[in-house]
């Protein structure tokens, strides 16, 4: 069976989670591939709100396997409580998820060096992380420094490599940022909690997935954050430290490219951003804070006020270009509702030249060319046919859909699993 992907097209919190949550109904295995507790997965089912970090968000159904794959760094102390709190809703999750033996160990002294950063950064390049210090240990890995998962298998080798680790990086975190040394004893102790507690669970979740999907099992792959957030096709520097774009679903999970199926790409009906950065439809004042109230926009991870938009064509396509997208997911149209209008960001112009595409640089000073659209003035939260939208938010999507090229075949109308369109 084929594996399909889920990516955010934009900054992030483009309501991935709603989406896998829904798709996962018909899955065997949900397997995230990049990034890490900086991602804020929320899920709405009866009602009742779930909040994943770490842990993929299929893991509600009672028969998905979930898989945290190699390109994932991860903060073992946060995935080991955030497994307690799900055992405590009676979601058996030590028992259907594993872990890739090959992810990079976020430990505490990551966050302090990337808080540490972020504090005493000069004007203008402070990025506005989440602070869980995913940059710090994704520069471990390509420094070939990092500790991994399947270092804490055996003792004797996570004893060599820590000690070895340490002595590195507590030389960088007293010389370079002037903080304490941190001890041996409490992280050593704690990877071992955590190679205990997933005794088993740790695998070679490549060979697993490919094996699998060999036998004709169904894996959806769960991206994190976004293509804006990429670093490669992000808005460099502000952006992540790894790869949500379809390249980094191959490598962060480690299955052939010839698996791949369908590709979701998500986007907010509008846009959002957390954290610095150019939004070139940003809006400010008055009719953002607007806007944040009506999608309540706030971060899932830290909770910042996020930054609101216009929908922007071009970036959408700049997304679709490079992960291949072939099915394009529409959230949060209910949050447009009382628009009398709503612009859409059709175009870039730089140094008064139209420009074909997103540019990799420069997207700081890039003027938008929008076009108005009629809005609908209806509350439309929680239908489920299209034909039961208002004329002009159906006209709003079919522009969309027009404009982009590629099939709309989801539309969100609310948080809860029921609020979906399939088209
Ligand atoms: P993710 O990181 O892409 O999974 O997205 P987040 O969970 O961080 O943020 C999306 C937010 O929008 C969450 O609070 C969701 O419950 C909510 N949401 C998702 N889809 C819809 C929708 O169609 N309408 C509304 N009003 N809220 C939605
Ligand atoms: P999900 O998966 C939105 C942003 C941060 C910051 C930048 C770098 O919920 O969509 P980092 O801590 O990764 O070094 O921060 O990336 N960011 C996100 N923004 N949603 C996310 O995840 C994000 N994960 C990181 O705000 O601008
Ligand atoms: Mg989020």
């Amino acid at each position: 069976m084929p594996a399909d992907l889920v990516i955010g097209a934009q900054w992030g919190d483009e309501g991935k989670a709603k989406v896998i949550d829904y798709l996962s109904k018909e899955i065997d295995i949900i397997a995230r591939y990049q990034g890490g507790a900086n991602a804020g997965h929320t899920v709405v089912v009866h009602g009742k709100k779930y909040i994943f970090h770490l842990v993929p968000s299929g893991v509600i159904y009672p028969n998905t396997i979930c898989v945290i794959g190699n390109g994932v760094v991860l903060d073992t102390d946060y995935l080991m409580k955030e497994c307690d709190d799900l055992c405590k809703e009676d979601f058996d999750v030590y028992n259907k998820l594993y872990i890739s033996d090959s992810c990079h160990i976020i430990l505490p002294l990551h966050g302090i060096i990337d808080a540490h950063r972020e504090k005493n950064s000069s004007p203008g390049t402070k990025i506005g992380t989440t602070g869980k210090g995913i940059g710090i240990c994704y520069a471990d890995k390509m420094m070939r420094i990092g500790i991994r998962t399947g270092d804490v298998l055996d003792e004797e080798t996570l004893r060599d490599k820590l000690k070895l680790f340490l002595a590195r990086k507590n030389e960088e975190l007293v010389k370079l940022y002037g903080v304490e040394p941190v001890g041996f004893e409490p992280i050593f102790e704690s990877l071992k909690k955590f190679a205990d507690k997933f005794k088993g669970k740790i695998i070679n979740t490549s060979y697993y997935l490919n094996e699998e999907l060999r036998k004709g099992k169904r894996v959806l792959l769960e991206g994190a954050q976004g293509v804006g957030l990429d670093i490669d096709f992000g808005t460099y520097p502000f952006v992540t430290s790894s790869n949500p774009t379809t390249g980094g679903a191959l490598t962060g999970s480690g299955i052939g490219f010839q698996h791949l199926s369908k590709i979701y790409g998500i986007s907010k009906a509008y846009a959002t951003r957390v954290g610095e950065g150019p939004f070139p439809t940003e809006l400010f004042g008055e009719d953002a804070d607007n806007m944040r109230k009506l999608g309540h926009e706030y971060g899932s991870t830290t909770g910042r006020p996020r930054r609101c938009g216009w929908f922007d064509l071009e970036m959408i396509k700049h997304s679709i270009r490079i992960c291949g997208i072939n099915q394009l997911v529409i959230t949060k149209i209910d949050v447009l509702s009382t628009y009398p209008t709503i612009p859409v960001g059709i175009g870039y112009e730089l140094n008064g030249k139209r420009l074909d595409y997103m540019p990799s640089c420069g997207m700081d000073k890039v003027k938008v060319i929008y076009e108005n659209l009629p809005g609908w003035n209806t509350d439309i939260t929680g239908i489920n046919r299209f034909e039961d939208l208002p004329a002009n938010c159906q006209s709003y999507l079919k522009y969309l859909n027009e404009k982009i090229g590629v099939p709309i075949s989801i539309i969100s109308t609310g948080p809860d699993r029921k609020d979906t369109i399939v088209m």
